[in-house]
């Protein structure tokens, strides 16, 4: 089959657009070009360059994929995050965009701490949230904590892949479970769908997300009770525990923080405006609650 880069794309564009596929040009444009090895804003300069038949059929395996749903990330198997570039398996939930209004949540409390500094990560997935903490923060080392074996083993390789190994470890853990260290920062972005909304999920996300990364019990809080019940404990002083959650979710886990004796310094919301995570703590120094 002889065909162009410039066909091919055009021809492809037009499938994933049928199919629904909510950004068909750029989806065909990353897909073609990791299979060439051009970087994709690019390839508007190689048009005319020739696909030759492995080529092609590499390309249309992807393309099979992309159409039955399967996101791009997981195709590449990679996916940016904090400009850096993580490893996804389908063990791990695909990081998303959203999660870096956390990471900078967390980079905003710097000012309140000096020299060294703990962060712990719990449900750590790929990693990418305390990594991109650590990249940010000097000073900071830290310990990221997954129920699953397989989440661990890929953060662990992220960590050794983009340089961090000498300053973040990774367990299999229950949240706070048998952790005896205290940190100065501790994050998450737990499963927080509830189990009826987990039909409704784009097949994107309900066919490729690992379940136990989504699925956070009948009313999408249970990460939320049971982390906010131990992390007093695995805090320290003065310290701060930032959370994520999703669309709708703020009044519940504030109120689930105040609860067990947090109080609120921020709330942060996302891109579209979506409040999306909460800075809380323990103690006199916190701020009045703001949202930023
Ligand atoms: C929403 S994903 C977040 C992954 C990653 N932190 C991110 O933001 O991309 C939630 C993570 O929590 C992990 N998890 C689920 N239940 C857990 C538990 N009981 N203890 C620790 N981690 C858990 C899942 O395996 C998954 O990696």
């Amino acid at each position: 089959m002889s065909t162009t880069v410039g066909g091919f794309l055009t021809a492809l564009t037009a499938r994933f657009s049928q199919a629904g596929i909510d950004t068909p040009r750029l989806d065909a444009r990353v897909l073609v070009g990791h299979v060439l090895g051009i970087d994709p804003s690019l390839l508007f300069a190689r048009t005319d360059m020739a696909i030759d038949d492995a080529q092609y059929v590499a390309i249309e395996k992807f393309a099979k994929r992309r159409l039955a749903h399967e996101p791009v990330t997981r195709i590449i198997g990679q996916r940016e995050f904090w400009s850096m570039n993580f490893d996804v398996t389908p063990d791990v939930l695909d990081p998303r965009a959203d999660t870096e209004t956390l990471v900078s949540a967390i980079l905003e409390q710097k000012q309140l701490f000096t020299g060294p500094v703990r962060v712990l990560d719990l449900g750590t997935g790929t990693g990418c949230i305390l990594l991109a903490i650590l990249s940010a923060w000097p000073e900071a080392t830290g310990v990221g904590i997954d129920l699953s074996a397989k989440a661990v083993e890929v953060a662990t390789k992220n960590a050794e892949r983009l340089g961090f190994a000498h300053r973040a470890a990774f367990h299999v853990g229950n949240w706070c479970e048998g952790i005896t260290d205290t940190f100065d920062i501790v994050v998450s972005n737990p499963p927080y769908i509830s189990v009826s909304e987990l039909a409704e999920l784009q097949p994107e996300v309900k066919n490729f997300d690992p379940r136990m990364a989504l699925e956070g019990g009948a009313d999408g809080l249970d990460a939320y009770r049971s982390i906010l019940a131990n992390a007093g404990r695995v805090l320290k002083a003065g310290g701060k525990l930032g959370l994520e959650f999703g669309f709708g979710q703020e009044k519940a886990v504030t109120r689930l923080a105040q609860e067990n004796g947090f109080e609120i310094a921020a709330e942060y919301r996302d891109l579209a405006r979506i409040v999306r995570c909460v800075v809380v703590g323990i103690g006199s120094e916190i701020p009045a609650k703001t949202v930023k």
